[in-house]
């Protein structure tokens, strides 16, 4: 994407003043339970400086997708509880983002204080990123903080419109994600490699064709990586691949030879016969597939040929499981290899920076989510960023003071 300018709480003074904090709390929750904390904790910093600042912070955002419809499962009230939790400080709630509700329970903050607004996607305005609602929700404030990079990806009213209404600021943690990106990917050290794996090529033909002008080496895994060796003639028994996309992927190695990117693809693998947990499996060569076998994770000579390729590299970006890691034993693969990425970082060899939604799962399964030097709290915004997009959540921050209109 893009390089943007956008201005950071350094040059914010928010002291008596109202801030419309944007933030991501749509954590994963299962039976009311929050599964992973990861994006409330990592929202404490900016919320804990703006409050210490004396600002009367106002939290909004969407959490899961009720569609513009008042939906109680929905409600953020539990998250905001559980925020208020984290943060070792009272947090209320208004039951609206918008209108009465909201107004009067930003009339009783004081400064210091944290308030959370209702899902702002009970409003169909949100997604249609209506200017209405943008100026509603400006309207209760005097500057807006985006802190959401992971959804910076949708120009919705809370992401992007009512960015045009307000002087605009990027959050501690919305700079953190993007100076990580800037490391990974715009000014890196070289040379660069990514691994990108998952299901399937269709789905990440952007990224990869964004990744191929970008890093030395791709390292593709996955079922994604059975659809290249299918499509250069490899038998892969019953495997998962695209039959329909062999055409593209034999364009994208020859894109690929021609920019001089090396790509990697499994030369073992770990096969069976059912993908379930410890079924029996064989360790066979890439060309020696049984028909009736599938493809369930790299083996290992795979593994040793990655390891030692990443270790040639200077900075790497994951994104994509190696093998179907959440049944054993066919996470080997990605965990051997993420705790190789992990140790080349600690000893300050690799700069490591991994994102998307099965990638953070994969890595807190090899146990190794504190070894990597940069660990997204994005799944599809950072699929975007890797696909080359321009984030209009990240847009917005930069085009405001150009585009500021009165409210
Ligand atoms: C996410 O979880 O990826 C973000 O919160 C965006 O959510 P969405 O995919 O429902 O827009
Ligand atoms: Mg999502």
């Amino acid at each position: 994407m893009t390089t943007v300018a956008f201005k950071t709480l350094d040059q914010l003074q928010p002291a008596g003043k109202k801030v419309l904090l944007r933030a991501d709390l749509n954590v994963p929750v299962k039976g009311g339970q929050i599964t992973d904390a990861t994006r409330l904790l990592r929202l404490l910093p900016t919320i804990q400086e703006l409050a210490q600042k004396g600002a009367r912070v106002i939290v909004v955002s969407h959490f899961d997708r009720p569609k513009g419809q008042r939906v109680p499962e929905m409600s953020l009230a539990p998250i905001a509880d559980a925020l208020g939790d984290a943060l070792g400080r009272p947090v209320t709630f208004a039951d609206d983002c918008i209108g009465p509700v909201a107004q009067k329970a930003v009339d009783a903050m004081q400064d210091g204080d944290v308030v959370v607004l209702e899902n702002t996607r009970f409003h169909p305005g949100e997604e249609a990123n209506d200017p209405e609602l943008a100026k509603s929700l400006a309207s209760l404030a005097d500057f807006y903080v985006n802190d959401a990079f992971s959804a910076a990806h949708r120009a919705h009213a809370s992401t992007e419109g009512v960015a045009r209404h307000l002087p605009s600021f990027a959050g501690r943690l919305m700079e953190t994600e993007l100076n990580a990106l800037n490391i990974a990917l715009e000014n890196p050290e070289r040379p660069v490699g990514a691994i990108i794996g998952g299901a399937k090529i269709s789905t990440k033909l952007d990224l990869i064709g964004n990744l191929l002008e970008k890093v030395q080496v791709l390292i593709i895994g996955g079922a994604m990586a059975n659809t290249f060796l299918a499509a250069q003639g490899v038998k892969v028994g019953r495997s998962l691949q695209e039959g329909e996309m062999h055409d593209t992927a034999r364009a994208i190695l020859a894109k690929a030879r021609e920019k001089g990117c090396e790509v990697v693809l499994p030369v073992d693998a770990v096969t069976a016969t059912e993908f379930k947990a410890n079924v029996p499996t064989q360790v066979v060569a890439i060309d020696a597939i049984p028909d009736d076998a599938m493809i369930l994770d790299v083996g290992p000579q795979t593994v040793r040929n990655l390891c030692a390729k990443i270790a040639t590299l200077k900075t790497l970006v994951w994104n994509g499981p190696l093998g179907a890691f959440e049944i054993p034993p066919f996470d080997a693969g990605t965990n051997a290899v993420a705790q190789e990425v992990g140790r080349l970082t600690q000893e300050g060899r690799l700069k490591s920076i991994a994102g998307g939604g099965d990638t953070v799962s994969a890595l807190r399964h090899a146990g190794v989510t504190k070894e990597i030097s940069y660990i997204s709290t994005a799944g599809g915004a950072f699929l975007e960023w890797l696909e080359g997009k321009t984030l209009p959540g990240i847009m917005a921050l930069e085009s405001v003071f150009e585009r500021a209109l009165p409210i």
